[in-house]
């Protein structure tokens, strides 16, 4: 059976004493929930300065936290950059590698990607691995080829054991912060394409144990139709996951 994950990927949002603010919030508001939470894998994604202290404040059974980038090397001179290697030594077990604000606004190629994902491997961090198509791209008719470009010159190299520690996360460009959701038929038609992507490439075994989340506008009053998609196994939020009680609603319509 494969994991149901809600994450919530903060970007550049909160200051030190909100981030501890808003994960000490969802962390009270999950453990007083009167709905079935324990079933759903909660990942929490603060900015860099500020993941210690939020793992500090959460319960570390309910939730994982994790960092939105590493650098594509593994040390030295690179100043400003944060290693595979630092992240894990403080404790998180999870990364985010190719979100496509990566990729648009700070050059992120499929190779530097692919680089990314091996350093985070090799230091045991589990990689919610982003893929999408611009608007443009969907118009045009290409977003298969796009998506399977996407993954083939990037995680689809790994070995099946080292897939075991990829999740991935589809997230349409035009529905980033845009208020525009892909519908869920839209949605389940891509995750249903990555999942036999899987399968072509390993096997249906392997394929079907991947956890595929949708995100781009996912809230409260969309979240349990999309997550309701055979093929969709929960989402990685980002506008409402700076809300405690919008994540939280979205984790409960699970
Ligand atoms: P929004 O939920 O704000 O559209 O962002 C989605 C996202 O990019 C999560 O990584």
């Amino acid at each position: 059976m494969r994991k149901k994950i809600v994450a919530g990927n903060w970007k550049m949002n909160t200051t030190l004493e909100s981030a501890i603010l808003l994960a000490s919030e969802i962390d009270t508001r999950l453990a007083d929930s009167k709905k079935n939470v324990d079933d759903v894998t909660v990942l929490l994604f603060p900015p860099f300065p500020f993941i210690h202290s939020v793992a500090d404040v959460v319960n570390a059974e309910k939730i994982g936290v994790g960092s939105q980038n590493i650098a594509n090397q593994p040390k030295g001179a690179f100043t400003g950059e944060v290693s595979a290697e630092m992240i894990a030594s403080t404790g998180v077990g999870y990364i985010i590698i190719g979100h496509s604000e990566r990729r648009a606004y700070y050059g992120e190629t499929n190779e530097i990607l692919a680089q990314k994902v091996d350093l985070a491997l090799a230091n045991n961090l589990d990689v919610v691995f982003c893929c999408g198509e611009k608007l443009e791209e969907r118009e045009a008719g290409q977003y298969f080829d796009v998506i399977k470009t996407q993954l083939s010159e990037t995680i689809l190299k790994l070995s099946s054991d080292q897939m075991q520690h990829i999740i991935i996360a589809y997230e349409p460009v035009w529905a980033i912060g845009t208020g525009k959701t892909a519908t869920p038929e839209q949605a389940q038609e891509i995750h249903a394409f990555i999942r036999n992507l899987l399968s072509e490439k390993f096997d249906d075994a392997l394929a079907d144990s991947v956890s595929i989340l949708y995100g781009g506008s996912c809230k409260p009053s969309n979240a349990k139709e999309l997550f309701s998609q055979p093929d969709i196994d929960g989402g990685l939020i980002g506008g409402a996951a700076l809300k405690a009680e919008d994540f939280v609603q979205i984790i409960e319509s699970y």
